[in-house]
């Protein structure tokens, strides 16, 4: 990196730039890319994985580094988007799924590694009584929202703008892509709860549940409001509906999830990502009265199956990392590790003039060229050009970094490498702060 190089360009051109840099530094990747988009389009099947003009293609992991098929080796703060929480391989989940594949993978029975599973999330979750597992986060909402239908007896959901949860309801743009049932759906402001009542107003006896991501996680790391999130809990009681939390990403946060930290009690959770300890997973749970109703052997019993549902290899690593691993001061340790790396890369922003806010929680960190911190999706001004010059500058620095500018850490991030992920985001602004908005 040239440090006066930029000065006085575009950040156009400056992008521009470093795109040719990118495809000097990885053919390989680019030829993996050509070869996957014969078979898969754009050659991806994961659209978050994708940006231009190609994304690395990844060989192999370990703790907390990943590397490319061009040999590139990256301080990893992707984090496969928050589901690496325990870090790449983290060797007592490893040992665990190792000892497992032993004993068969595919019981077609239920198993003790399930239950063991289950009592576990139900002490740590105090609004969990009872759980049922599925295979992500996405199934774990759309079970949530038909299960809240089908006991209430009425059509609607009540979500926020903005929110993501799971890739056939994601509402940053609400009519666009594979959103199903928008019709019946109904979308307020976050963080506002005066246009939630009005919803509920609207729609009286109509909706069967709210749903809400105690922080907006793709919407740009924005935490509730802790009187946000009392309000939902008063208004679904008020209007009859129930009231379900998106803990898919900030189960992380504490033992409990984000519901403990704020201290709202949901009637429904949903949970994925990194409490499936690195494999695929999906569960919710909540008031045995409304779970119990899937109880199959029970009179008019709802039903609800899944051939993977019980996974022996993700009931044994989640297990294993809840309880060997992620202990509640671990989770802290982790938190207050974000919490630092946050306070610094304010301060080297600030030092150099740049409009720059960083919100998320914990070891979840969301960058926004801007100065003051977003409120709800809405207002988030950081362009998507300055997220793709940060995130192009940052890959060819030797940090694996999402393009939407969330990064996090996983249980194998080190100080180290937040002080050196620090000194490279220094030099990113020293060479790019021309292209990025000022402090006023
Ligand atoms: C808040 C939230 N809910 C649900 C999901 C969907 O989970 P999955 O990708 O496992 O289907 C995600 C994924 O990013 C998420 O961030």
């Amino acid at each position: 990196m040239v440090s006066t190089q930029y000065k006085s360009r575009g950040i156009d051109q400056a992008l521009a730039d470093l795109e040719v840099c990118y495809h000097a530094a990885n053919p390989k990747s680019r030829g993996c890319r050509d070869l996957a988009r014969r078979v898969l389009p754009g050659g991806n099947t994961r659209a978050v994985l994708h940006y231009d003009p190609f994304p690395l293609f990844i060989d192999n992991a370990s703790g907390s580094h990943v590397r490319d098929v061009d040999g590139h080796d990256y301080i990893d703060f992707t984090n496969d988007m928050t589901a690496g929480f325990y870090g790449h391989s983290n060797p007592i989940i490893f040992a665990a799924i190792r000892k497992a594949l032993d004993n068969g993978i595919s019981f077609g029975g239920p198993h003790s590694h399930e239950v063991a599973l289950a009592e576990t999330l139900c002490g740590r979750f105090s609004s969990i009584e009872r759980v049922r597992f599925c295979n992500s986060g996405t199934e774990a909402n759309l079970v949530t929202m038909s299960l809240a239908r089908a006991l209430t007896g009425r059509p609607l959901i009540l979500a926020f703008k903005g929110g993501y949860h799971g890739s056939l309801m994601s509402y940053t743009n609400i009519n666009a892509g594979l959103n199903i049932d928008i019709n019946n759906m109904r979308f307020a402001d976050f963080n506002d709860a005066d246009d939630a009542r009005r919803a509920l107003v609207t729609d009286k006896d109509r909706i069967a549940a709210i749903i809400v991501e105690p922080m907006m996680g793709s919407g740009g790391g924005i935490l509730a409001e802790r009187s946000f999130l009392f309000a939902l809990r008063e208004l679904a009681d008020e209007f009859g509906a129930l009231l379900i939390f998106d803990e898919v990403v900030t189960a992380r946060f504490s033992p409990g999830g984000l519901q403990d930290v704020f201290k709202v009690r949901p009637d429904l959770t949903s949970l994925g990502k990194s409490l499936g300890g690195g494999l695929t997973f999906g569960a919710f749970g909540g008031r045995a009265d409304l779970i119990d109703r899937m109880d199959p052997s029970s009179q008019n019993a709802l039903m609800h199956s899944g051939t993977f549902n019980n996974n022996v290899l993700t009931m044994i690593a989640g297990y294993t990392g809840l309880t060997k691993v992620a202990t509640a001061e671990v989770l802290m340790e982790v938190n207050d590790r974000g919490d630092c790396l946050r306070s610094k890369l304010l301060e080297i922003s600030t030092s150099r003039g740049v409009a720059f806010t960083v919100t998320g929680y914990g070891s979840v960190l969301s960058l926004h060229f801007q100065a003051k911190a977003p409120v709800d999706p809405s207002s988030v001004t950081t362009t998507a050009a300055q997220r793709k010059l940060s995130h192009r500058d940052m890959l060819l620095r030797g940090f694996c970094v999402p393009r939407r500018g969330t990064i996090n850490l996983s249980l194998a991030t080190s100080d180290e490498e937040c002080e050196a992920f620090v000194h490279a985001f220094a030099g990113f602004l020293d060479d790019h702060h021309h292209q990025l908005p000022a402090i006023l």
